[in-house]
């Protein structure tokens, strides 16, 4: 199977202080990938330097990115806005605040449309409205016309990520999709994950703090601890017998 992202020896620093630290890992095509570990460790981080969104306090030190076979390191902004959303796109952790609160979902699910393909108004209507039924939203006219504190935490979390699918990307970075729910609706959106990934072909890289989430969704695992990649493989093998102390300790904490 061939990778659609490989991140290569990625260093990151803020000031003095390293945030990433010689981060490797491969996404297979079509897989879900499970970054795992500790608050702080660096996860956002990561997905933040694949979409080239780094906070402007911090700097890539070192290290490739290779996404679909393009080395997009040294992309310039206006190749990654290109690539963003159509390529490689990301649901935020925080669906709240990643929102525009005084523009409908629709609205916003549009614009992301529009930012990539000269396409009609009713073209883009259409995609909004299939964006939403794929991700799982029945009601997708009302979730449209909504505007984001008007929906459930679970509902939000789903038109986010209808945005994050709608210019059919091939690889969905998900920052905690599930942490601000309940466990029921955890379970419909990481079903919703391998829904995706059967029906599009997309490949995921999940980011979370909770290894339960992993061993439900995920075929590959990288466990992070402070910065740095304490182990990886495919995640039934390092979740069933980890090589690290720091992956016991987190599977201890939760109980598995
Ligand atoms: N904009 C920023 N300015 C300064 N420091 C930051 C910024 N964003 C992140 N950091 C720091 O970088 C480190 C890594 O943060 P990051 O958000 O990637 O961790 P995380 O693993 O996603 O944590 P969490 O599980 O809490 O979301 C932390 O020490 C954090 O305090
Ligand atoms: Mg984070």
């Amino acid at each position: 199977m061939t990778d659609i992202l490989c991140i290569q020896h990625l260093s990151v620093s803020l000031g003095h202080t390293r945030i990433l630290r010689d981060v490797s890992f491969d996404v297979p095509q079509g897989s879900i990938t499970g970054i795992v570990g500790g608050s702080g460790s660096g996860k956002t981080t990561i997905g933040l330097a694949i979409l080239g969104l780094l906070p402007d306090v911090m700097e890539r030190t070192d290290g490739r990115i290779v996404f679909d076979g393009q080395d997009i390191t040294d992309h310039s902004g206006q190749q990654m806005r290109a690539l963003r959303g159509a390529g490689v796109s990301m649901a935020f952790q925080e669906p709240m605040s990643a929102f525009n609160p005084v523009m409908t979902i629709g609205a916003q699910i549009g614009e992301t449309v529009l930012a990539h393909e000269n396409v009609s108004g009713t073209i883009v209507r259409e995609r909004t409205l299939a964006a939403l039924r794929s991700a799982g939203i029945n009601d997708a006219q009302r979730v449209a016309a909504a505007y984001p504190f008007e929906l459930s935490g679970g509902l939000r979390q789903r038109a986010m990520i209808a945005q994050a699918i709608v210019c059919r990307p091939k690889l969905l970075i998900a920052d905690e999709p599930t942490s601000s729910l309940d466990v029921n609706t955890q379970d419909k959106i990481l079903d919703l994950f391998k829904e995706l990934r059967r029906s599009l072909g997309l490949a995921i890289v999940l980011v979370t703090h909770d290894l339960g989430v992993v061993r439900r969704v995920a075929d590959e695992v990288v466990v992070l601890c402070k910065g740095e990649v304490a182990e990886q493989g495919k995640a039934e093998a390092v979740l069933s017998s980890p090589r690290c102390g720091y992956t016991r300790t987190l599977l201890e904490a939760e109980g598995l």
